[in-house]
């Protein structure tokens, strides 16, 4: 369903159990982010109200979401701060193509295979990660991660045929792969 090429190492469980103040603060700045990246194709596609208000529902979620670990790490006493971003995003991103249709097309799937990756994380964290608040905060954001990643998909389908879009995102979910793969960070929700 989420058209991811790897599924999380172990070791990663280990790297968060390890630095979870880091990750939880990272958590936060992808939820960010992720509002920010959605809210960049609202302006990008103002001619386009179907697409926009597909959009707004994810930008008004992603904020909530934030909002929601803001709360979660102030309660565990964690100061939200600046961090140096993972290099994930920004490998991801310059894959995507220059010319249009293909960099609409790129934007989009890129976005949907980061929203795979999250939610592939949060139900190994729900699983594994042996703190009943953590397992049912990230159980509950689970879904609508999943729900975003069949969005952009989808979106991507209403600019090119979906047999298009569907190769596309193979080649990069095999790039994702990779990044993800070669995570050299020292702690964070995707590396
Ligand atoms: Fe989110
Ligand atoms: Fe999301």
């Amino acid at each position: 369903m989420l058209r991811l090429q790897s599924a999380t190492s172990p070791a990663w469980l280990e790297k968060v159990r390890a630095h979870l103040p880091d990750v939880l603060i990272d958590h936060a700045h992808c939820e960010k982010k992720a509002a920010g990246t959605a809210m960049n194709l609202i302006f990008a596609h103002v001619d386009r109200p179907d697409v926009v208000r597909d959009l707004a529902d994810i930008v008004v979620e992603e904020l909530e979401h934030f909002r929601l670990v803001l709360d979660l790490i102030e309660r565990r006493g964690i100061t939200f701060r600046r961090q140096r971003p993972s290099s994930y995003g920004q490998r991801l991103h310059a894959l995507a193509r220059t010319l249009e249709p293909g960099r609409t097309i790129d934007r989009l799937l890129i976005a949907a295979l980061i929203e795979a990756r999250s939610c592939e994380r949060f139900a190994v964290l729900r699983d594994g990660i042996g703190d009943a608040e953590l397992a049912a905060f990230y159980g509950s954001l689970f879904e609508s991660e999943a729900r975003h990643h069949a969005t952009y998909v989808q979106l991507a389908t209403r600019f090119r045929p979906e047999e298009e879009v569907r190769r596309r995102l193979d080649e990069l979910a095999a790039e994702e792969a990779r990044i993800i793969a070669a995570g050299d960070e020292p702690a964070r929700m995707h590396s």
